[in-house]
């Protein structure tokens, strides 16, 4: 393999990719760049929702048009399916796209991680995680990065100027979750947690894990595959099923987790089995190291 730093997100495709994912990950990588020079100028808050109720901001449907267009003109996809959209974009192509085209906008104004999250299925949305043949997601935080999967393993793209132009470089193959477990971030308020999800929580300084978190899934995920340990937006007492949507967000991440060596649940099950009924179904989200996510997979399903 050629020097590490030197190859480039497109060699890396052409040898390691089918030809319909290599053309829809090339057209996220580009179409991204766009994206991360938008956010400062995109972060108002707009008056329609989403059709999971959340009020939009810019950058979400920016973000949301870049990619639907991007993709679309691949060729490749079936339909693009999003959590900013009612019913997915129909194409002509055979993957059937599902996203997250920006994750954490709440977090814009104040310059948190904020990313992008994106399921390649090969049925017809929504179907579940065991019909996704690849996931990606973009950090747009310190490093513009893609972290992706096609099923032999997770590697990882940075954004590299070089002059004018911006280059994708190789910084990592095959990542995997560190034997030892290091980090927790748990999404929600704790009072509003269920008192299985509270009990474990405190168990973790105890393990020896240190609280990091920053509100943006793809940031604490992101730092839990460098680290181990977990992140969770738990099921709530008022709102059992959290909030994290499973196909556009839980699932293409737990693909990537799993193929990182770690676990998701939903609380009861691989997060990879569920079939969601609806395009945005949420379900809580347990994610990470095995050894903790089965731990507290267990003690919820003792509480009930
Ligand atoms: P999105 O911006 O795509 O709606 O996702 C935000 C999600 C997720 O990124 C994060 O884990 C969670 O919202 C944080 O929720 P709270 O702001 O309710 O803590
Ligand atoms: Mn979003
Ligand atoms: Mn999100």
């Amino acid at each position: 393999m050629a020097e590490m730093s030197e190859l480039k997100l497109e060699e890396f495709l052409r040898l390691n990719a089918p030809e319909d994912l290599s053309g829809l990950t090339t057209a996220i990588a580009k179409s991204s760049l766009m994206v991360w020079e938008s956010i400062p100028f995109k972060s108002g808050l707009l008056s329609e929702v989403n059709p999971s109720g959340e009020t939009q901001k810019a950058i979400d449907v920016y973000s949301n048009d870049v990619f639907v267009e991007a993709l679309t003109g691949t060729g490749f996809a079936a339909e693009v399916a999003s959590e900013e959209m009612a019913e997915p974009a129909e194409a002509k192509g055979s993957v059937s796209v599902a996203m997250d085209p920006l994750d954490g906008s709440s977090n814009v104004e104040t310059n948190n991680p904020i990313g992008s999250i994106f399921g390649f299925y090969s049925k017809k949305l929504p179907t579940s995680g065991r019909d996704l043949v690849g996931a990606l997601y973009v950090t747009y935080g310190g490093m513009m990065t893609l972290t992706f999967s096609f099923g032999k393993g997770v590697h990882r793209f940075v954004a590299v100027r070089e002059g004018s132009a911006i280059s994708f470089e190789l910084l990592g193959v095959n990542l995997m979750l560190p034997a030892k477990p290091e980090v927790y971030g748990f999404g929600g308020k704790r009072k509003d947690w269920i008192p299985a999800v509270a009990q474990f929580w405190h168990t973790l300084e105890e393990k020896g894990l240190r609280n990091r978190y920053c509100g943006t899934f793809v940031g604490d995920y992101n730092q839990v595959l460098a680290r181990g340990g977990i992140f969770s937006y738990p099921a709530l007492v008022a709102k059992p099923g959290g909030k994290l949507r499973v196909l556009y967000e839980s699932a293409p991440m737990a693909f990537i987790n799993e193929q990182a060596g770690g676990y998701a649940s939903d609380g009861r099950r691989n997060v990879l089995d569920i079939v969601p009924s609806v395009l945005a179904e949420r379900s809580p989200l347990y994610i990470g190291s095995s050894s903790l996510v089965r731990e507290i997979e267990a003690k919820i399903t003792s509480d009930s």
